[in-house]
């Protein structure tokens, strides 16, 4: 696997006349990585698949697009190098679907596109519907037929904006099996979605953007870099004297009882706080009931950075 970046994204910025789709967007994407590019509607997800794609010119900052600086003379090299599944997979419904492959193979003049459609197709566990028209064909599997016309040039970075927008659960489910097959197979994948489950099975680093980019990081490091962490202790009685239990307690950096009467207490370490926990609790005669760490969902911390967002609140 290359060691070279599949993008390097600096201040990126587009202007559609007075308004912002997105601003100064500074980011990397590692090869073989499916990164998710996460926002509300309006975030500026699809300009930036656009601009990436070299559909449309950046207003302000650079990129490198799978190895190649993102210029005018550069465009037809990166768009060989690249595919961009837009959000309808603008398919022509009278064709059937190697019909439409056919069509898409000799627009971009890609060589060999018998074999480029028959591996395609099979990529996309489509082979059997070659001969139908897209019309007879559902969201799901028209979607389907979408990603394997961006798999004919064997991309070695392959855009999705909102690859499942609309799909019912169990075809949303195929395209997320779809993808984890690409990137199995190396494929850099930039998956656009505003769905928070989505991004935080598939991704392996998931930037939330609004505009501006907010944050960038792992699933797991983001739910870690905005929450504490904390354990909850639920006890049979109320403790006589809960300040007394936890508030001498190493590594417990506060207290408090919630609604529900369990205990939450801010950690910095759950490892080592735990225990120590347990052992104040026995010493205390206290019964206790369970003792767990609290999960925060990447929801949470998408919907913090969303709720401290000015131009939100006001929207
Ligand atoms: N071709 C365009 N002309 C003018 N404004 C546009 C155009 N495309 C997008 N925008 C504006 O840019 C902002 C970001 O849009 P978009 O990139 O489609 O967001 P998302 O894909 O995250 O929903 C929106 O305010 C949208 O109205
Ligand atoms: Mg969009």
């Amino acid at each position: 696997m290359s060691s070279t970046p599949a993008l390097v994204v600096e201040g990126l910025t587009k202007h559609f006349g007075g308004r912002t789709a997105f601003s100064e967007a500074s980011f990397t994407v590692e090869p073989g990585e499916v990164f998710g590019f996460l926002g509300p509607n309006g975030a500026g997800k699809t300009s930036t698949v656009r601009t990436l794609g070299t559909l449309i010119a950046p207003t302000a900052g650079s990129a490198v697009v799978a190895g190649l600086p993102l210029t005018p003379a550069n465009g037809v090299g990166i768009r060989r190098r690249i595919s961009v599944m837009p959000e309808s997979p603008g398919l022509y419904l009278r064709l059937t679907v190697a019909e439409n492959l056919e069509f898409f193979a000799g627009l971009h003049e890609l060589p060999g596109a018998r074999d480029r459609i028959e591996r395609a197709l099979r990529a996309v566990n489509l082979s059997d519907r070659a001969g139908d028209p897209c019309r007879a064909l559902s969201k799901g599997l028209r979607q389907r037929v979408g990603l394997a016309r961006a798999l004919l040039n064997d991309p070695t970075v392959l855009f999705l904006d909102e690859p499942t927008s609309g799909l019912d659960p169990v075809a949303a489910r195929e395209v997320h099996d779809l993808i984890a097959d690409l990137r199995g197979r190396g494929v850099t994948i930039f998956l656009t979605t505003h769905r928070l489950a989505e991004a935080e099975r598939l991704c392996d680093r998931v930037a939330i953007m609004n505009t501006t980019l907010r944050t960038i990081g792992r699933p797991d490091e983001l739910r870690e870099r905005l929450f504490r962490k904390s354990l909850e202790v639920r006890t049979r009685a109320p403790l006589a004297d809960p300040d007394r239990v936890f508030g001498a307690l190493d590594g417990v950096e506060s207290w408090q009882l919630d609604g529900s009467g369990a205990y939450v207490l801010a950690v910095s370490d759950p490892d080592s706080a735990a225990p120590a926990a347990v052992r104040a609790l026995v010493a205390a005669d206290a019964d206790v009931l369970s003792l767990s760490q609290s999960q925060h969902s990447l929801e949470d911390v998408y919907l913090r950075l969303i709720e401290s967002d000015p131009e939100v609140s006001a929207a």
